[in-house]
C-alpha cells in the first residue's frame, strides 16, 4: 500500500533580507493511512514549518510532498491545523511578554 503522506527531502530556507534561516534539510518520512503520528522536539527545530508545508500553506525550497498520490502545491482542502497560541489573539503585558488572550 503506498503511503497516505510522503515527504521526500524536503528543505526550506527562510529568507528575510540578509539572514537566511535553513529550517529544514532534506526531511523524508511517510505516514500511513489510519495512522497516528506525532512530531516532536525543540522549540525551532521546524515542527511547524514542516506542518505548514504539508498542508500547502507553506511553498517548500526543494523536495517533494504527496498527499493520497498528489502533489501539493497549494492549501489542502481536507487538512486541519491548530495553532497553540493564536498570534492574533496575544496581548502584550507590561513587561513585553506575549500571553494569549482570554
Ligand atoms: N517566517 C519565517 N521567517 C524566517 N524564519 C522563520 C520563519 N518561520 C520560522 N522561522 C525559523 O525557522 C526555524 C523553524 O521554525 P518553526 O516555527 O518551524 O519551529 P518549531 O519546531 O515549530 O518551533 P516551536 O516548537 O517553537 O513552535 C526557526 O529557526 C525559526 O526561527
Ligand atoms: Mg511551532
Amino acid at each position: 500500500m503506498s503511503p497516505r503522506i510522503s515527504i521526500r527531502e524536503v528543505s526550506k530556507v527562510y529568507k528575510s533580507g540578509d539572514k537566511t534561516v535553513h529550517a529544514l534539510e532534506r526531511v523524508s518520512f511517510d505516514v500511513d493511512e489510519g495512522s497516528f503520528v506525532s512530531i516532536v522536539g525543540p522549540s525551532g527545530c521546524g515542527k511547524s514549518t514542516l506542518l505548514k508545508i504539508t498542508s500547502g500553506l507553506l511553498p517548500f525550497t526543494s523536495g517533494a510532498v504527496t498527499i493520497g498520490g498528489q502533489p501539493v502545491s497549494g492549501p489542502v482542502e481536507n487538512v486541519g491545523m491548530v495553532f497553540p497560541v493564536p498570534r492574533a489573539a496575544q496581548v502584550e503585558d507590561r513587561y513585553g511578554q506575549h500571553h494569549a488572550a482570554r
